[in-house]
C-alpha cells in the first residue's frame, strides 16, 4: 500500500513545525526527530512519525503529484449542490477539511476482559468464544509488516480489558513498537490507571481510544455493572491532559436510549474536545443480556455523523467497523459521503479477527487483509479522498 503522502518541513518553531503538502499547509509536532528545514517527513495526527531521504520523498511524491489534483477535483465535484442533510455536511467537511482522510490499522491483541458489559461479546460472562492473547513479540510482528510491508502510519493496539498486561508488559510492548518502526501508536486498552498511561506516553503512544459509551449515567451504569460514569469521562480528561491524542465517542442505539440522548452524546464528545470522534451504532450480540435488541438504522447512523460534522464542522469522524456492519455494501461510502473522513482498517491475523466478536458478522473480516487495503483504496479514489494528515 502506497497510502500516505510525505510533506516538506517548510518552518521550525521549537517543537512545531509547518509542513507542505502541494501548496496545503498543516502543523505537527515533532517529539522524535532532528528536523531542519526542507527535511520531508510523514506525519500523522498531527505528530510527525518519520523523518525519510529528499529521494525516497521525490519518488513517492511523483507518483502523487500525478492523482492528487484530480482527486481534490473529484471531491469537490462530489460535493457540489448538496441535496439533502447527508449531502450538506459532506460539503462542510470539504470546505473546512479538503480531501484529506486519515486510515489507521487496528490491531486487536487480545479478546479478554474483565469487564461484563451488557451490550458487549467479549463480556466475561460469554463463555462461547475462543479467546486468545498475543506476546510482545506476536504484536510487535504483525506491527511490523503492517508498518514496513503495507505503509500504515498509525496503528491503534486494542484489546478488551485485560489485566494479563501488566505495566511492565505494555511499557515493553510500546518500547520497543515506538523504538523500531516510524508509527502513531494509539492504545484501546480500556480503563487502567493514569499512572500507567503516564508511563506508556513516556515511552511514546501518543493515542488513546476509549469512549464514554453513552451520556446517559443512568444507562451507562446500568449496562457498565460496577463502573461509574463521571470515572470514564475523568479518565478521557486526564487522558488528554497528559498529551495525548484523544479518540472518544460513544455507542448508539441502545435499547432505553433517546434521540435526545444521542443528540447529548454528540454534544458530550464535542465538549471533550477530542482529536477524533468515535462513534458506532450498536449491534446486538446473541450471548449477551442485550441479545433481543433490535440496532439501530443506517439512516440513524448517517443522521448522527452529519449531525456531528454540522455541529463541530472541523472535526475528524471515523466510519467505524459496525457501521460498515450495518449495511456491508454502502456503509463506509454512505458514512464517507456524510460528513466521515476517517476509517481504519483491521489488520489483526486471520486466525484470531473472528474471535474478537465484540458483535456479530463484523464487516471485512472474511476479506484478506490486501484484498481490504485495495477496496478501501479503490473506494477512496473514487470519492477523490487522499492521505494528507490534517495536522493540529
Ligand atoms: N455493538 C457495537 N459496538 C460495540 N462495542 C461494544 N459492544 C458493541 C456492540 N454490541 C464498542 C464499545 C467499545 C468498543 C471497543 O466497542 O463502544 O468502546
Ligand atoms: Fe470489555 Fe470493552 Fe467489551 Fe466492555 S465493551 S466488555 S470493557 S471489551
Amino acid at each position: 500500500m502506497c497510502y500516505a503522502i510525505p510533506g516538506k518541513v517548510i518552518e521550525i518553531k521549537d517543537s512545531f513545525v509547518t509542513i507542505d503538502y502541494f501548496g496545503e499547509r498543516r502543523k505537527a509536532k515533532n517529539d522524535f526527530y532532528k528536523l531542519s528545514l526542507g527535511d520531508y517527513i510523514y506525519a500523522q495526527g498531527g505528530f510527525v512519525i518519520q523523518k525519510i531521504s529528499p529521494q525516497e520523498a521525490e519518488e513517492t511524491l511523483q507518483l502523487w503529484r500525478k492523482i492528487f489534483f484530480k482527486l481534490q477535483k473529484r471531491d469537490l465535484k462530489l460535493t457540489e449542490r448538496p441535496k439533502n442533510l447527508y449531502r450538506i455536511a459532506n460539503s462542510i467537511r470539504q470546505k473546512k477539511l479538503g480531501n484529506s482522510c486519515c486510515i489507521h490499522g487496528i490491531l486487536e491483541f487480545s479478546n479478554y476482559c474483565r469487564n461484563d458489559c451488557f451490550y458487549c461479546g467479549l463480556r466475561k460472562s460469554n463463555y462461547k468464544i475462543r479467546r486468545y492473547r498475543m506476546d510482545t513479540e506476536e504484536i510487535f510482528k504483525n506491527c511490523k509488516y503492517a508498518v514496513e510491508e503495507l505503509n500504515f502510519k498509525a496503528i491503534v493496539l486494542q484489546s478488551g480489558e485485560d489485566l494479563w498486561y501488566t505495566e511492565e508488559k505494555l511499557e515493553e510492548i510500546v518500547k520497543k513498537i515506538v523504538r523500531e518502526l516510524p508509527v502513531l501508536l494509539i492504545l484501546s486498552i480500556g480503563e487502567r490507571d493514569l499512572k500507567l498511561y503516564e508511563d506508556l506516553y513516556r515511552e511514546g503512544a501518543r493515542g488513546v481510544l476509549l469512549r464514554f459509551e453513552t451520556s446517559n449515567k443512568k444507562l451507562y451504569e446500568k449496562y457498565r455493572p460496577y463502573h461509574h460514569f463521571e470515572d470514564r469521562i475523568n479518565l478521557i480528561k486526564n487522558l488528554k491532559d497528559l498529551g495525548y491524542l484523544t479518540f472518544t465517542g460513544f455507542l448508539f442505539g441502545l435499547p432505553g436510549e433517546s434521540k435526545k440522548d444521542i443528540l447529548n452524546d454528540i454534544r458530550l464528545t464535542g465538549d471533550l474536545n477530542p482529536d477524533m470522534f468515535s462513534f458506532g451504532p450498536f449491534i446486538p450480540h446473541h450471548h449477551t443480556p442485550l441479545a433481543e435488541a433490535t440496532p439501530p438504522t443506517l439512516e440513524l447512523a448517517l443522521d448522527t455523523i452529519a449531525r456531528t460534522r454540522i455541529m463541530y464542522p472541523e472535526s475528524r469522524i471515523l466510519v467505524t467497523t459496525s457501521l460498515e456492519t450495518l449495511d456491508k455494501k454502502n456503509g463506509l461510502r454512505e458514512g464517507l459521503l456524510s460528513g466521515a473522513n476517517s476509517l481504519m482498517i483491521n489488520i489483526t491475523p486471520e486466525e484470531y479477527r473472528k474471535d474478537y466478536e465484540i458483535y456479530p458478522g463484523r464487516a471485512g473480516i472474511e476479506l484478506s487483509l490486501k484484498e481490504r487495503i485495495n477496496s478501501v483504496i479503490e473506494l477512496l479514489n473514487s470519492l477523490g479522498r487522499a492521505p494528507t494528515d490534517l495536522g493540529i
